[in-house]
């Protein structure tokens, strides 16, 4: 932090929130929000003279509430820029000044009561999303007693208290009474691999946190004794399983299993552990003088999900930001140029978080200095004719890369083509066909649906698969030599977004029996969100089939991954099996029932075409007229 502070090419903006970001790749605007501090940073020494006269105490959320600060506080002992702050919520009050006295004796008169927010607008080229973590909040899942019993704390407590620079000085003492504890509990896994009462994953870094703290405490107090209560201990990792055998070594005693039941005797204040050793099979009871929780970390609740919004990122199932590709892009966002450091992609820890900021600051570099962007050839274009200001395209797009239209003002969608990553969402979405998905245009995929049922299409299955899970997913099929009906008939699109409705419409008019819509499962599509689009895309057909007499399950729609290949190969045989269902009386009813369904949908766009044009052209007239 002190090196970024000082720094010639690094600009630190403490205080500061980010409200909007516009733009793309290489031309990134943000407005952020420069929170009042109230002391001016520049001026202040840090002689701490107005805290001394602050008559606010409160807790400390730095040293988790184990001591106090006042209204006006130095951060953390290495805050950067080492300047007090005032906190206006804890300050009894400023207008009118109910207090004042932090400004009376500040001689360099730093205090600026009447100190605003400031907004200030920068011009970026690349983004880096480092926005942390938290830790799980024990109160949640209280078997251990954390909100019960005083001396069940958790792994960050804990941390404050062995720290030199926390609120006794390194001193360990245990809440009820401060007397040292000599008998220290750890219980893993508090908030980590409990699918069904908090995350569902493991958090990385708790197993090798517990056994540096047991390690720590051994220095400090040879004769106290600890016990870890665990259910897998994980030490990978350079230097991990030493450091577990030297704590091992020192006396820490490690118990497979979890307790079960943990009190505190009043009286004393120790802490009693009951827990099934699943290597013996006993039922064991400890007592303790602390028992620490060893707690978990979980996706950044504040500012995480508002970043989230606006750079249009997604994130997975379990809330951590969703990178470009786990193996090829670690670093990068699916939003170009922006890319990831540290725990808000994943738990990890300070190694893995530093590994991963340097890539993520090479990834930026890199492209700064290129001074260009290379794009994909597969982006949209938006033809204006035709095109009646819906704005679906821009609702729908995942990168944000569609600029709003206007009607009043005559201002048409843009494809912004640095922003755009081709999923073909926006195309297939446009109610009127006036965007083109260049190399994936409905012409290509349209003319693969007639070559496909060209000939005998009652023995064919029509498939459209997504180029990366569902296609790829064919291919890992293929490498395992697994075997998959040839009725089945791949259509590959970037994305299953891409599968426009008419696509489907057009199979069953030209007797396709059974169409199946495949893409990526819904937390790995490539496009952000684009998947989202493609079952409700999907649903809606399923509705219109019913009213014109069709089985839905004539479509159906499945996701695959990439590593699927044998769920490939058995989706395909059962659609194989499903196919032998269908008749071809059914086929040939449907084939009518399909052609009139077009046709009217083709009347109804030919007029709001017409409209359309229309409206063009009086808008053309009145700026002619204008000019
Ligand atoms: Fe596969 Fe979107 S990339 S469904």
């Amino acid at each position: 932090m002190m090196d970024a502070g000082r720094h010639p090419k690094v600009e630190l903006l403490t205080d500061s929130e980010v409200e909007e970001i516009s733009g793309f790749v290489g031309n990134f605007r943000a407005r952020i929000r420069r929170k009042a501090r109230y002391v001016d940073e520049k001026a202040c020494t840090s002689c701490g003279e107005c805290a001394k006269v602050c008559p606010v105490v409160v807790p400390d959320e730095y040293q988790q509430g184990l001591s106090s600060r006042r209204a006006i506080y130095l951060p953390f002992p290495q805050a950067v820029p080492s300047s007090y702050a005032l906190n206006m919520s804890d300050c009894l009050g400023v207008r009118p000044i109910a207090c004042g006295k932090c400004v009376e004796v500040c001689d360099k008169k730093c205090i600026d009561l009447d100190m605003e927010d400031r907004f200030l607008d920068i011009e970026i080229g690349t983004i880096v999303v480092a926005t942390g973590l938290d830790v799980y909040d024990p109160r949640a899942q209280d078997e251990y007693g954390y909100t019960r019993f005083e001396n069940v704390i958790t792994s960050m407590e804990f941390e404050r208290l062995i720290c030199a620079g926390g609120p006794t000085g390194g001193h360990l003492i245990r809440p009820s009474d401060r007397k040292t504890p000599k008998r220290i509990g750890f219980v893993q896994c508090v908030g980590s691999r409990a699918p069904a009462r908090a995350a569902p994953y493991c958090s990385n870094v708790c197993c090798m946190n517990t056994v540096k703290d047991t390690l720590l405490i051994s220095e400090h107090d040879p004769d106290a004794v600890s016990h870890v209560f665990y259910t897998d201990m994980r030490a990978f990792g350079k230097g991990f399983e030493d450091l577990y055998r030297r704590s091992r070594e020192a006396g820490v005693r490690y118990v497979r299993g979890l307790p079960g039941h943990v009190k505190q005797d009043p009286k004393t204040g120790d802490v009693r552990v009951t827990v099934e050793n699943t290597l013996t099979g006993d039922l064991e009871r400890y007592e303790v003088d602390l028992l620490v929780l060893s707690v978990g970390l979980v996706p950044k609740k504040n500012g995480g999900n508002k970043v989230k919004e606006l750079l249009a990122l997604s994130s997975t199932s379990d809330g951590f930001l969703l990178e470009a590709h786990p193996k090829l892009k670690p670093v990068d966002a699916p939003t170009r140029g922006v890319y990831f450091a540290g725990c808000v992609e994943a738990p990890k820890d300070v190694k893995d978080s530093v590994t991963q900021a340097s890539a993520a600051a090479a990834r930026a570099g890199a492209l700064l200095a290129a001074g260009r962007v290379k794009i994909e050839a597969i982006t949209a274009e938006i033809e204006r004719e035709g095109c009646n200001f819906c704005g679906r395209c821009a609702r729908v797009c995942p990168y944000h890369a569609i600029t709003e239209s206007d009607k009043k003002r005559g201002l048409y969608p843009v494809v912004i083509q640095a922003a755009c990553a081709g999923c073909g969402t926006c195309a297939a979405e446009c109610p009127n066909d006036t965007i083109t998905m260049r190399h994936f245009t409905d012409l290509q995929l349209l003319g693969q649906v007639d070559a496909i049922l060209e000939e005998k299409p009652m023995e064919k299955v029509v498939a459209f698969a997504c180029n990366w899970c569902s296609y790829a997913g064919g291919d890992t099929c293929g490498t395992s030599r697994l075997q998959y009906p040839p009725s089945v008939r791949l259509i590959r699109t970037m994305c299953s977004g891409r599968v426009d409705e008419d696509f489907v419409w057009h199979a069953f008019e030209k007797g396709a029996p059974l169409v199946l819509v495949s893409g990526c499962h819904f937390s790995d599509c490539h496009y952000i969100s684009a998947v989202t689009w493609t079952q409700q895309r999907v649903e809606k057909i399923w509705i219109q089939m019913e009213k014109l007499g069709m089985r839905p399950e004539r479509l159906q729609l499945d996701w695959i991954s990439a590593a699927e290949g044998q769920k490939f190969a058995r989706v395909m045989r059962q659609m194989d099996e499903l196919l032998k269902q269908i008749t071809p009386e059914e086929v040939e009813q449907s084939k009518k029932a399909v052609a009139e369904f077009l046709r009217q949908k083709r009347e109804k766009l030919e007029k709001r075409k017409a409209k359309a044009a229309e409206g063009a052209g009086a808008l053309a007239a009145a700026a002619l007229e204008k000019s």
